[in-house]
């Protein structure tokens, strides 16, 4: 179902309920659904929307420019079809252990910034939701509201770390150990977001509702850069990785390769995983999707490292069809967001759990039992 379909869906039940009829106070149109009425993790999206401010929504929704790879990552999930297999008796085993985490199900919470504009209690409010979601492990964003220590200590389940480069080696050694000595698992190296711009975040300075939110570009843009040419990231190289290395005691992760060439690289200069991700659309506009681009990598990897997987995922069946072309885990960023707009730690759970119950369902419609079944077999692509 698309988004669409699915929203259209969504008023006509809000509009049919007899509960809505029945009360002659609530007005169906103002009336927000409760949290047991959203079926998909698609909904929840409607719901923050309608609870945030203006600003906050469009920060977290948008991408780049013309936003064709926001679309684009959708839609590559219509390209690829599930051919399912029949009769596999017995319980589906969505267990994994991933770089050291064990984990109930491949699914992570990707790094996502400034959780506090959304809720008072920011990231410790999204852990607690992920913790309560099988222990889901979260990615706390390197741009938190909240310093990592009091995220990961708010709940039980597994945090890992995201860096975004800093020039000072003294500045990336302080962060990563301060955040490894306060439980970090692992470490995300975010190597896109060089120079992009959040051109609707430009125009969201103008927004009174909320303030408006540029980020650190827009403080830049201000300061002397009048083309919104963000140049904070220009600096670093392949061998930051190697730098860092000696700092970093757990895995650490290359986040946002599009290339099988530039996945080698990775591994070449030290890294345990490749995270393939374009910043769900908010990168570089015209980046292909990340499924389109997935086989690929897994077949450069060709094994020697795990390959995790954003961008786009907003169904269980989607899940499956990254793991079918090679995946070892997915992370969701937006989704789990809207959730916490919407109800906060209840709402992440969730919309965690509804992603985690889809992906039983398609992983039993199409005759798999546990992750090692699901292969390239499962599915035909048909990318143009
Ligand atoms: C973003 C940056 C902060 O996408 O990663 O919002």
């Amino acid at each position: 179902m698309s988004r669409r379909q699915s929203l259209q869906a969504l008023s006509a039940f809000l509009a049919g309920s007899p509960l809505i009829n029945s009360q002659d106070v609530v007005r169906d149109h103002t009336r927000v659904p409760g949290l047991k009425e959203l079926q998909n993790a698609l909904e929840f999206e409607e719901v923050a929307f309608s609870k945030l401010a203006r600003s906050v929504y469009n920060y977290r929704a948008y991408g780049e420019e013309g936003e064709f790879t926001l679309r684009r990552n959708r839609q590559a999930f219509d390209w690829v079809e599930l051919i399912p297999r029949r009769i596999n008796a017995g319980m589906v085993d969505t267990s994994i252990e991933l770089l050291g985490t064990k984990m109930a199900f491949p699914i992570l919470v990707s790094p996502t910034a400034a959780h506090g504009e959304m809720h008072p209690d920011g990231e410790k409010e999204t852990h607690k939701g992920a913790a309560a979601a099988a222990n889901t492990p979260m990615i706390v964003s390197n741009n938190s509201s909240f310093p990592f220590d009091k995220v990961a200590a708010a709940a039980e389940s597994p945090t890992w770390v995201q860096l975004y480069p800093k020039q000072s080696l003294e500045a990336n050694r302080q962060y990563l150990e301060g955040a490894q000595a306060a439980g970090a698992k692992a470490v995300v190296v975010t190597i896109d977001q060089q120079a992009s711009v959040y051109e609707r975040a430009q125009h969201d300075r103008n927004l009174v509702q909320g303030g408006g939110r540029g980020g650190p570009r827009a403080a830049r843009a201000q300061a002397g850069n009048p083309y919104r040419v963000f140049d904070g990231r220009l600096w670093y190289e392949w061998k930051f990785f190697d730098q860092i290395r000696p700092i970093v005691k757990v895995p650490m992760l290359a986040k946002g390769v599009l290339t099988g060439a530039d996945a080698k690289l990775c591994i070449e200069h030290g890294v345990d995983a490749i995270y393939v991700s374009n910043h769900g659309g908010r990168s570089m506009d015209y980046t292909p999707a990340t499924l389109e681009v997935l086989p690929e990598i897994v077949d450069a990897v060709a094994g020697k490292v795990p390959v995790i997987f954003d961008s786009g995922i907003r169904r269980g069946s989607d899940i499956l069809k990254a793991l079918a072309l090679g995946a070892s885990a997915v992370c969701l960023g937006r989704a789990p967001l809207w959730g916490l707009g919407s109800f906060g730690s209840a709402g992440v759970q969730r919309v965690l759990e509804i992603l985690q119950a889809e992906l039983v369902e398609a992983m039993r419609e199409t005759g798999r039992t546990n992750l090692a079944s699901i292969d390239r077999k499962l599915v035909r692509i048909n990318f143009p």
